[in-house]
């Protein structure tokens, strides 16, 4: 009777992607954030780069960090959470049948053939796109299998309207299907080399309108979707303003898509065209502050939970991170700002406040809310242990930002510095000599970051042994009680 009741009243979602998602969140958590911990020790002991060359080269290793942490850690942590969400959301089951098993193994194996061929050196050399044509061709399949499976939900949802979260969710997967596919045409040589279809400042452009989108519709729009579930769930609350959120959603999607240029400033695109990427980066601060103001505000009557939920701490100080790097970015777009931050450890600063403070946070707190709830506990094996993690992540980020801020402010400097002749007034090796006490901050900053990974790993796998320890307990007891 009770079970009827129970599955009356919840259809019967389908977890088991929603899983293993999840676990492979954690998994290429811990692998990406082990490399960009090797590559910050590299940057302060070179001799690291010869482990084993010439795969353990720092400019092999670097794409394989930057693929690992958003395409297979934050990738995983999307689909994980699109799924949950649309599925919670819309009252029905995921639609797609075997397109569903399809996104999970088609998506891992994007993942372990971007480990190979990285360090391997076979690379279309464009910056977050760097995986050459025949990884591509399976990455739209699995894309355009993900839409199938997330619009297909939407449409045989049992709710009257679409909640907001799957309005972001939507916009990221739509968006990201239109940017992979445009920016990647390419004419092959072989099977492991290709060409861009564009050439000169017209690839450079659209490279940009990808490497900014990537940042706007990939690490922003899609956890944005996360922030407009988990934040109001965890919370017990809900969302702000409802209002606000459409506003915000509309907002950011149509100035996002512009902004592109800013990271071509002073090159040889034409003029306006940078302007016009200056101009709307500036616009952005406005819905993405009205977005952060949301989330936050959403704790309104209910701030005292912080004091006892890590879990929720993680997802609000996953906000102020997203709040600032939103200020900082339109900042750094202005052009004279650019002259200074532009090709220094500025940008890496912003980048990592953005992708350890906002993005990595945010898919931690939706982890940690997740779990329990696939796994049928009350709460993770160890809150304190949760805790722990917190204040892990939360000093590495400040050590990452905080180190890189000096680091860039002090390289720009010095690169422009003149003496009354003209001539430069210090040496490129000048400012790298200088530089070396900000990469040792970074490296602790980014071990303290890991290691707080490692914890969620082990409490994971703490709270998912015992579930499983329970069902088979549960599982022998059976025949007696039937
Ligand atoms: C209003 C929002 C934002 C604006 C206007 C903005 C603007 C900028 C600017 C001007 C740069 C420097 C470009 C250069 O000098 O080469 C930059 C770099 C970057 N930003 Fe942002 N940013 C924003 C938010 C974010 C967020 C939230 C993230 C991450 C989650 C992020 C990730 C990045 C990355 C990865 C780069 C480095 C790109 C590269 O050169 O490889 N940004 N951004
Ligand atoms: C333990 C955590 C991490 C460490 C220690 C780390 C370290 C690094 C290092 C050393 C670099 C190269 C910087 C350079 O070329 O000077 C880098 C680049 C980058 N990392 Fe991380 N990282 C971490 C986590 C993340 C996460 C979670 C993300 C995204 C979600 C991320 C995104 C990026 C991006 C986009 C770049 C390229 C930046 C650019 O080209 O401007 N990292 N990281």
């Amino acid at each position: 009777m009770g079970s009827e009741l129970a599955s009356a009243e919840q259809p019967n979602y389908n977890y088991n992607v929603v899983r293993q998602f999840t676990v492979m969140t954690i998994v290429w958590g811990v692998v990406g954030m082990s490399v960009g911990v090797l590559l910050a020790a590299q940057l302060f002991w070179p001799e690291l780069n010869d482990l084993f060359q010439p795969y353990s080269h720092f400019g092999r290793l670097r794409p394989l960090h930057t693929n690992a942490v958003i395409f297979a850690f934050g990738g995983c942590a999307l689909f994980a959470t699109s799924y949950y969400v649309v599925q919670r959301t819309c009252q029905a089951k995921l639609f797609g049948g075997f397109l569903i098993p399809f996104t999970f193994w088609g998506w891992q194996l994007v993942i372990v053939l971007a480990a190979i061929t990285l360090p391997m050196g076979y690379t279309s050399s464009k910056e977050y796109a760097e995986l050459e044509w025949p990884i591509d061709i399976l990455i739209t399949l699995v894309w355009v299998a993900y839409a199938i499976v997330f619009f297909g939900t939407i449409v045989k949802r049992k709710t009257s309207h679409i909640y907001v979260a799957n309005w972001f969710f939507g916009a990221f997967i739509l968006t990201v299907a239109v940017l992979h596919v445009v920016n990647s045409a390419a004419v092959p040589v072989n099977a492991f080399k290709s060409y861009s279809a564009y050439s000169g400042a017209a690839d450079a452009m659209i490279q940009w309108w990808y490497g900014h989108n990537a940042v706007g519709f990939f690490l922003t729009a899609g956890f944005l979707g996360i922030m407009y579930y988990f934040v109001p769930k965890q919370a017990n609350r809900p969302v702000y303003s409802y209002q606000l959120s459409i506003v915000h959603f509309w907002a950011l999607i149509s100035i996002y898509i512009w902004a592109g240029p800013h990271h071509l400033h002073y090159s040889a695109l034409p003029d306006w065209a940078q302007s016009l990427g200056m101009v709307m980066s500036l616009i952005l601060l406005a819905p993405s502050w009205g977005g952060m103001i949301n989330g936050i505000m959403t704790l309104s009557g209910a701030w005292d939970k912080l004091r006892t939920d890590p879990t929720l701490r993680f997802l609000v100080v996953s906000l102020s991170f997203y709040g600032m790097s939103t200020f900082e970015g339109p900042m750094m777009a202005i052009k004279t700002v650019n002259a200074l931050s532009h090709n220094t450890d500025w940008t890496i600063g912003h980048v990592h406040s953005g992708a350890l403070g906002w993005v990595a946070m945010i898919s931690i707190g939706a982890v940690y809310h997740l779990i329990p709830n696939l796994y049928n506990r009350k709460q993770m094996w160890s809150v304190s242990l949760i805790n722990t993690h917190f204040w892990l992540a939360t000093v590495g980020t400040v050590l990452y930002i905080a180190s890189m801020w000096v680091n860039g402010i002090l390289q720009g400097l010095m690169w422009r510095a003149f003496n009354k002749d003209g001539s430069l007034t210090y040496s490129f090796i000048d400012a790298v000599e200088q530089s070396y006490p900000g990469y040792f901050v970074r490296f602790l900053g980014g071990a303290f970051f890991l290691a707080g990974m490692v914890l969620m790993a082990y409490n994971a796998y703490r709270t998912i042994e015992e579930a499983n320890e329970e069902s088979a307990v549960d599982a022998a007891n059976e025949p007696q009680t039937a």
